[in-house]
C-alpha cells in the first residue's frame, strides 16, 4: 500500500475541498431562531418557584415519543465531545477552523430548541432529564475510540478520516432518527421543530460527506480502511447514556431508527455516493477492506430482514393482546 498520508497532509491536500464545501455551506444554510418553535405561553413554575412540579400526567408524548425526544437530546448534548474531536482532527486552522465553529453554532441551536420545547410543554420529566444530562456529559464522548473497540480516553490520537466517515453516517442517522422522531410525536410543532433540525443534519452530512469523498479520491486504500472499520464498529453516539439500550430497542420497536433504517437510508447512499461497490482505484488493502465490508452488509442485509421479522411478530402479539383485552372489557 501506498504510504499512509499524515494528519497534517491529509488536511493540506484536502484544505480546498473543505474551503468549497463551508463556501456552499453558507450558502444554503438557513438561520432560524429556536425560540420560534417553543409554545412559551403554554410554560408554568415549578415548584421551587412557587408552582407545581412534573408529573408523568402533564405530558403529552407516549413512551416511544419520550424515549426518543431525550435519546435524540442527550446525544446532542455532548456537543463539547464532538467539538474537542473534530477541533483536534479538523484543526480550528483556515476553513476547516471556520467550518468547526460554524457546525457547532448550528449543533447546539439543536439542544437549546429541544430542551426548551420539551421544558415549557412538559413532555419529560426535567429532572430525570437534568440528571441524565450530567451523567452523559460527564462520560464524554470519542468517536474514534469506538471504531476501534476502545474507551475514549484510551486512544489519545484519533484519525480524522475514521473520524470524518464516522459523522458522515452519524449525521445522516441523526436526520432520519429526528425526523421519525416528529412524527413519532403526533404533535404539529414538535414535528416541525425536528424537521428543521433534520434540515440541519442533512447539510452538516453532506459537508462531511464531501470530505470524505475526496478523502477516498486521495488515499483509496488508507480511506478505505477507514470506512470499513468506521462501519463494521458503528454505534450511534448515545452509547452510554443512561437508559440507551432500553430506549434503543424502543425507538428500533417502533421504526425510529432501526437496522433496516440504518442499512437502507444511512449506510448504502452514502456507498453509493462514493460510487465503493464499483470503483477500480484501489490496492491489496483496499481491495481487502472492500470486501470485508461487503461481507459485512450481506450480514447486516440478513439481520435486518431476522428484525423486521421478529418486530411485525412481536407488534402483531401486542396488537391481539390488546384486542382481547379490549373485547373482555366491551
Ligand atoms: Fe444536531
Amino acid at each position: 500500500m501506498a504510504r499512509e498520508l499524515t494528519q497534517l497532509e491529509l488536511l493540506q491536500e484536502l484544505q480546498p475541498v473543505a474551503e468549497e464545501n463551508l463556501n456552499r455551506h453558507m450558502k444554503i444554510a438557513k438561520n432560524w431562531n429556536p425560540h420560534d418553535y417553543v409554545p412559551w405561553d403554554e410554560g408554568r413554575n415549578f415548584a421551587e418557584l412557587g408552582g407545581i412540579d412534573w408529573d408523568p400526567e402533564q405530558s403529552q408524548l407516549d413512551e416511544v415519543a419520550k424515549a426518543a425526544m431525550i435519546t435524540n437530546l442527550l446525544t446532542e448534548d455532548n456537543l463539547p465531545s464532538y467539538h474537542r474531536e473534530i477541533a483536534h482532527n479538523f484543526s480550528m486552522d483556515d476553513a476547516w477552523g471556520a467550518w468547526v465553529g460554524r457546525w457547532t453554532a448550528e449543533e447546539n441551536r439543536h439542544g437549546i430548541v429541544m430542551r426548551d420545547y420539551l421544558v415549557v410543554t412538559r413532555a419529560v420529566d426535567p429532572v430525570a432529564l437534568e440528571q441524565a444530562r450530567m451523567i452523559h456529559m460527564s462520560n464524554g464522548y470519542s468517536s474514534a475510540a469506538v471504531a476501534q473497540g476502545k474507551a475514549a480516553t484510551e486512544l489519545p490520537e484519533a484519525s480524522m478520516i475514521h473520524s470524518v466517515a464516522y459523522v458522515t453516517f452519524q449525521e445522516l442517522a441523526t436526520r432520519v432518527s429526528h425526523r421519525n422522531t416528529g412524527r413519532a410525536c403526533a404533535e404539529p410543532l414538535a414535528d416541525k421543530m425536528l424537521q428543521r433540525i433534520a434540515a440541519d443534519e442533512n447539510l452538516h452530512m453532506i459537508f462531511y460527506r464531501n470530505i470524505c469523498g475526496a478523502a477516498i479520491d486521495l488515499a483509496p486504500d488508507q480511506a478505505m480502511t477507514a470506512v470499513t472499520d468506521v462501519l463494521t464498529n458503528f454505534e450511534m453516539p448515545g452509547a452510554g447514556m443512561p437508559n440507551f439500550r432500553r430506549n434503543g430497542v424502543l425507538m428500533a420497536k417502533h421504526g425510529i431508527y432501526d437496522l433496516r433504517q440504518h442499512l437502507d437510508e444511512v449506510v448504502m447512499p452514502v456507498l453509493r455516493k462514493w460510487n465503493i461497490e464499483d470503483r477500480n482505484d484501489f490496492g491489496a488493502e483496499g481491495e481487502q477492506a472492500r470486501e470485508k465490508l461487503m461481507a459485512f452488509l450481506a450480514q447486516l442485509e440478513k439481520d435486518a430482514t431476522k428484525f423486521e421479522e421478529m418486530r411485525d411478530r412481536s407488534l402483531a402479539r401486542e396488537a391481539a393482546k390488546r384486542e382481547k383485552l379490549r373485547a373482555q372489557a366491551s
